[in-house]
């Protein structure tokens, strides 16, 4: 059964009074402004058809929250008011023509337009220009000392400039985080591991309530001004612009998109103009607001309940909606990355609507709390990403986000390395989200030097189903080539000449080719002179591999994992049968040097020159440089302090140098 009209009524009240206390006095709001206000305006709406369930202590009558215990108070001497909203230029028409017959105006009334900033509401007294009394805007009559805070933003003048300034003069305006600072800020707040604002006003507001001056003192807060409170000896001109020019003359800061218009289409144009200003801005707005100009004309009109006659805000569409996470998906990029996307509730937000959004990985989902089923706010502004800010408090059922382990898309492992936050697909010869990719690396020149097989046509072939992977190229046939974009038969003939050629190769360039994370020239050189066969390199363990210069251990860990995927397996096994080749790689006993075929095992330290140097210097004389003590070893080279591997060569039998003997055997060699 419906609820009736006094529960409905009851019930908003009820949620708004909690979301107030939320928003005001938490600094932490519980839902998105676009869903507060339609909760409000459809409250005003019920009331004002049922003025029967009237009261005078419903949120609709009041401003803002209440104040936080801890700050003193401070009395509003005049109530810090509100405003009232249009929502589309036939509203806008509607207000404009209601207070022209209200003052029996026979002309177009001339307006103050200024940016609706999106930060926190404060009073500034200055007395004999001095600034003595900092407040929050509170209940509108009731708000928060912070004098001591407020006096640690860089941009408010504590003593005003010049001296036609009144003697008691009250400056009202907005404190915000700018843009820019606000991003740094969350940045380092997250990388510290703390948690972040979830935007500029919530940051602008939550470090202006801080009782600690000194954490408000290291927040980039800026102040602008949009008006006057008390004024007490002093002459202010009669046009709100032109006071507004004054407070700038005192010292005080202004937006710089405040203009004077006349009529609907003056205030309508100045709203499309600053709309396309907005991604734009230094700081972040909610709207424009149309004041009436001049002030006898303001003061005529006077007061509703809560807000001004003479000035109403014309919202811009919502930068943040909630809805539901409905599901995550995992998506796979062209170089293997996985990114955990979310399905969404499809919502309107920031002028498109928006379905997905990126979580970019694990981190991010653990930072969130995140899970399927939940409320989630969506911020998109202007041309920027939409984005997940924060899961709020659900009542519902939600179920964790797993991770997968394997490639959604071709089965792979997905590894994800310790200290790092992407996780990737390991089948990067095989997989179809990286094939474009993967047979663009095997071609270019460092690799495969395949010439005339550019981006343009690795994307057509692969588009055109005609090759899945690097494997395939050498089943083309100058036919299949033809047809494709800016191709021919001479261009295709070469084409097809250049794969035929690329067969006879180097062992280096093609394990270069084959894209091995961390791999790149150098690496896949020092492999093949270290392994010289593609069987040996493949059987190697994590360890043996370390043995080979440039190989630590996340390339090895790389290396191997590669090399495990039946996938990236199958795809080698077939450029091999397509004749790859190349010639013997030299075998080391065979070069000329004299510790040709010794092994050598390095232990303790030396003082002359690094484990590393050392290392060096005697693969340089064809020695090979072995981790661990064996049969196989010819000499163990003990610096100082060698520990387990000295007593393992005595143990055994093996021949044992000291640094100088070493040194001399360098000499000699
Ligand atoms: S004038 C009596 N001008 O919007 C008129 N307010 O919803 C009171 N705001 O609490 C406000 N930019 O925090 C005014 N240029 C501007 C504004 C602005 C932002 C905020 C202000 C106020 C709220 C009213």
């Amino acid at each position: 059964m419906p609820d009736s009209i006094a529960q409905q009524i009851s019930k908003l009240r009820q949620q708004i009074q909690k979301y107030n206390y939320n928003y005001y006095t938490l600094d932490s709001p519980s839902i998105t402004d676009a869903e507060y206000d339609r909760q409000i305006k459809l409250l005003r709406e019920l009331e004002a058809r049922h003025p029967e369930f009237a009261s005078s202590d419903s949120p609709s009558q009041s401003v803002g929250g209440k104040v936080l215990e801890a700050f003193s108070k401070v009395q509003h001497e005049l109530p810090m008011l509100s405003l009232g909203n249009v929502y589309s230029a036939s509203e806008l028409h509607d207000f404009i023509e209601r207070i022209t017959k209200r003052l029996e105006h026979a002309t177009e009334l001339d307006f103050c337009v200024e940016p609706k900033l999106d930060g926190l509401a404060i009073s500034l007294l200055y007395e004999q220009g001095k600034l003595v009394q900092a407040a929050t805007r509170g209940d509108g009559s009731v708000g928060e000392d912070v004098t001591h805070n407020v006096k640690t933003i860089q941009n408010i003048p504590q003593t005003l400039s010049g001296s036609d300034f009144p003697a008691r003069l009250e400056v009202r305006g907005e404190v915000v985080m700018p843009i820019a600072d606000f991003i740094r800020f969350n940045q380092q707040a997250i990388s510290e591991g703390n948690k972040g604002f979830v935007n500029p006003r919530n940051a602008a507001a939550g470090s202006l309530r801080q009782l600690d001056a000194t954490i408000t003192a290291q927040r980039p807060l800026a102040f602008y001004s949009y008006g006057i409170g008390i004024v007490e000896q002093g002459q202010l001109a009669d046009s709100h612009y032109q006071r507004l020019q004054q407070l700038k003359k005192w010292g005080l800061p202004l937006t710089n998109e405040i203009s004077l218009e006349t009529g609907a289409e003056g205030c309508l144009n100045a709203y499309q103009k600053l709309r396309q200003q907005r991604a734009n801005l230094p700081y972040e707005i909610d709207g424009i607001v149309y004041k009436v100009d001049n002030i006898m004309l303001q003061e005529r009109l006077g007061f509703v309940a809560r807000a001004p006659r003479w000035a109403t805000a014309h919202k811009f569409p919502a930068q943040e909606e909630q809805t539901k996470l409905l599901d995550v998906e995992f998506q796979v990029g062209r170089t293997g990355a996985i990114t955990p996307v979310a399905i969404l509730e499809p919502v309107f937000v920031g002028g498109v609507t928006v379905s997905r959004a990126s979580l970019h990985n694990a981190d991010e989902i653990a930072r969130l709390n995140l899970k399927i089923g939940d409320t989630v706010i969506i911020r998109r502004a202007a041309d920027v990403i939409p984005q997940i800010v924060q899961a709020l408090p659900n009542s519902g059922v939600s179920s964790e986000i797993i991770f997968p382990t394997t490639c959604p898309i071709c089965s792979s492992e997905i590894e994800r390395l310790e200290n790092e936050s992407i996780a990737r697909c390991t089948g990067g010869l095989y997989c179809a989200a990286q094939r474009k990719e993967a047979i663009r690396y095997f071609a270019s020149r460092k690799a495969m030097n395949i010439d005339g097989l550019g981006v343009k046509v690795v994307e057509q072939l692969v588009d055109a189903q005609l090759i899945n992977t690097p494997a395939d190229l050498f089943n083309l046939t100058a036919e299949q080539l033809i047809p494709l974009e800016r191709m021919g038969q001479k261009k295709a003939d070469n084409l097809i000449q250049a794969i035929a050629h690329c067969k006879q190769t180097h062992f280096a360039k093609f394990l270069l080719a084959l894209g091995i994370r961390e791999v790149g020239e150098a690496t896949a050189k020092n492999l093949a002179e270290h392994f010289l066969t593609l069987e040996a390199l493949q059987k190697a363990n994590k360890e043996a591999l370390q043995e080979v210069d440039d190989v630590g251990e996340v390339v090895a860990q790389h290396i191997v994992t590669f090399f495990r995927q039946p996938h990236n397996q199958t795809v080698i096994q077939a450029l091999l049968a397509a004749g790859i080749h190349w010639p013997d790689m030299p075998a080391k006993t065979t070069q000329a040097h004299t510790l040709s075929g010794k092994t050598f095992v390095l232990t303790g330290s030396l003082t002359h020159m690094s484990r590393n140097e050392a290392k060096q210097a005697l693969q340089a004389l064809g020695a090979k440089v072995s981790s661990s003590v064996s049969k196989k070893t010819d000499y163990v080279i003990a610096g100082k302090d060698a520990g387990s591997k000295l007593n393992k060569a005595e143990a055994l039998g093996i021949e044992v140098l000291n640094e100088e003997a070493f040194l001399n055997l360098l000499n000699h060699a």
